[in-house]
């Protein structure tokens, strides 16, 4: 027997019992008659003492050698800490050590296993298996073990059956690119990993499975950021003999259970939005609505008063900052570099200083009176005292841009707390996305979702006005979920292929198995996947996914740790049937 308790088990009652422990060294501290060692675990940490008295001198000897990190197996009699720590579980006790066994020696770790750590991202993600040993990745480990037990509970009490689906198959659009395996068995061909298993839930609901779900890891060729991962894990749900309403309302359910049981939140009815009013009022479709700042559409307002900026704008809009009015000229300059930064974009932007006496300061007092700039105020509900930030430009261009602005000023206010919880379902999402460097539409959320009826017959006309029975479920500003009501019929799928520019021939080599399953008695069905890192990641009150992930890739996709990707060597490269031209 390795251990008869855990390093984080041992109490004042305890007192006098013999036990056996087992971990890491995590400290030692030598005052030469005396010497005490912090014995950690994934449970806690024990104190262990040697004392020269007491323990015998082979012992202490041993104990002089023990270095950090270090496994050790100790026995011995719990006694009581003369001075107790109130800052640990354990802190009543020690363990007087009567046996030390060197179960492994360690090297010195290249950065201390502590909470606050003196390791930098990169020499952390290089040995990320010493990383875990600290609480804080060790913790969001467990919590997202936690998550996950709550979502298969739930899921399976409403009647989903979890179902694998396989990795090795053929190319799911997904709008990234796949990440490919070449075929050894078949020259010259090559599987693709699932982007998500969304055609084999779909074929799961011909299958007559009804109900099904799945935690399930999805492989994405995208560029990354702090919510990204090439692999990352959704929860993927599929429901046959459905509608829009009541997937919203168990998969609501599901989020309010997990924020109930998690983080003892409760939180009422989501609100629903739809995309365009997303877009108008937050110039996003992941709105946070945990505080105001709303957009206020000021071309009615702003334009032809002989400011050319905003006359020649297609759009000219603004939102009120809490409090901005006391932003002396250098912040405010700050402000302006900021949203005119490349990754922001922004051209320049004109200001409203709402002063508390009612009167108005702008930086177009040139051309615009105290009249103008009260109707600004009363648009974009600024208050005395706030500051209106004001960009113009195209509507594509200037919504991401005073999003982008509200996101930054919200952080900066303190008004993104973390333990405050609010969600929404963006609704009704346009079927269609322009896509400039193609010059053509592509489906903005995939193939297999469903136009609604009403809107069809602006598939020839209007293809971009069509709107999809899709929705998100966006919290605290991130998309954490999407999905919709697919196509189950053979010919609407075949029209939908050649709205984007599939020819028949094309259609049915990618996709034909799935028109083929539809003609077999297909049933009305639809779905949504959540994403498990990013959902786990907000819950723990963070956005970035990577703390949540036991081995995530670095930005440029790589896993520094094991060195991925790799070179292959010739064998294996022949092999596969493939010849590399460097
Ligand atoms: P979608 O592409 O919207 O839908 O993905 C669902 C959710 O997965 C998360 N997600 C990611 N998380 C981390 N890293 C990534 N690279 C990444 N990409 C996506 C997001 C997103 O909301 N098959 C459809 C679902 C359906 O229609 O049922 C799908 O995959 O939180």
């Amino acid at each position: 027997m390795y251990r008869s308790h855990s390093c984080g088990k041992l109490r004042a009652s305890d007192i006098n019992t013999e036990v056996t422990l087992a971990g890491w060294v995590q400290k030692t501290r030598d005052k030469g008659f005396m010497i005490w060692v912090d014995l950690r675990d994934r449970y806690g940490i024990t104190q262990l003492i040697f004392d020269e008295e007491r323990t015998a001198a082979s012992v202490v000897e041993k104990a002089k050698t023990l270095g950090r990190e270090f496994v050790i197996q100790v026995k011995g009699t719990v006694i009581e800490r003369e001075s107790k720590n109130k800052n640990m579980p354990t802190g009543d006790i020690e363990i007087l050590v009567n046996e030390v066994t060197i179960l492994n020696e360690a090297l010195v770790p290249p950065f201390t296993i502590e909470d606050e750590t003196d390791g930098g991202e990169d020499i952390r993600m290089k040995y990320r298996y010493l990383d875990i040993r600290r609480n804080p990745v060790k913790n969001s480990l467990i919590f997202r073990h936690q998550v996950a037990m709550k979502v298969r509970n739930y899921l399976s009490q409403e009647g989903f059956i979890e179902v694998e689906t396989p990795y090795l198959i053929k190319s799911t659009p997904e709008g990234a690119r796949d990440f490919v395996v070449p075929s050894r068995m078949n020259e010259g061909q090559f599987y693709a990993l699932p982007q998500s298993p969304q055609t084999f839930k779909q074929l799961l609901m011909v299958g007559g499975m009804d109900k099904y779900f799945q935690i399930v890891k999805c492989f994405r060729d995208e560029d990354l950021r702090a919510d990204r991962q090439p692999e990352f894990t959704q929860i993927d749900c599929e429901m046959a003999f459905v509608e829009q309403e009541d997937i919203l309302t168990i998969f609501e359910g599901l989020t309010r259970h997990l924020l109930k049981e998690i983080k003892g939140v409760a939180i009422g009815d989501f609100p629903r939005m739809t995309y365009d009013e997303a877009m108008r009022t937050y110039g996003n479709d992941k709105p946070d609505i945990r505080f105001g700042m709303k957009f206020g559409e000021l071309n009615e307002v702003a334009r032809h008063k002989d400011f050319n900026v905003f006359n020649s704008a297609e759009l000219v809009v603004g939102i009120a900052v809490p409090g901005g009015a006391a932003y002396t000229r250098k912040e405010i300059d700050k402000l302006i570099d900021w949203v005119k930064r490349p990754q922001v974009g922004a051209l320049g932007m004109v200001y409203v200083k709402c002063n508390e006496d009612g009167t108005y300061k702008s930086s177009v007092d040139k051309f615009y009176d105290q009249k103008d700039l009260a109707q600004w105020a009363q648009i974009t509900d600024a208050k005395p005292g706030d500051l209106i930030c004001v960009l113009s430009g195209d509507i594509h261009k200037v919504r991401p841009q005073l999003s982008a602005l509200r996101m930054e000023l919200a952080e900066r206010l303190g008004l993104r707390n973390p333990e405050e919880f609010a969600a929404l379902w963006v609704v009704d999402f346009p079927l269609l996305e322009w896509d400039e460097e193609t010059a053509r539409y592509h489906a903005m959320h995939h193939p297999f979702t469903s136009p609604k009826p009403e809107d069809i017959p602006l598939l020839d006309t209007q293809p971009g006005d069509v709107r999809a029975n899709a929705y998100d479920l966006v919290l605290n500003g991130n998309e954490i979920g999407g999905g919709s009501i697919r196509i189950h019929d053979k010919a609407t799928q075949a029209l939908m292929f050649d709205h984007l520019g599939f020819t028949p021939e094309e259609a049915k080599a990618q996709f034909g198995f799935l028109m083929d399953a539809f003609q077999y008695g297909a049933p009305p069905h639809g779905g949504i996947a959540f994403g498990f890192d990013r959902l786990v990641a907000i819950l723990g009150g963070q956005e970035t996914i990577r703390d949540f992930i036991a081995f995530p890739k670095n930005n440029s996709g790589r896993d520094v740790m094991i060195d991925a990707p790799a070179n292959i060597d010739a064998g294996q490269l022949k092999e596969l049937h493939i010849k590399l031209d460097l």
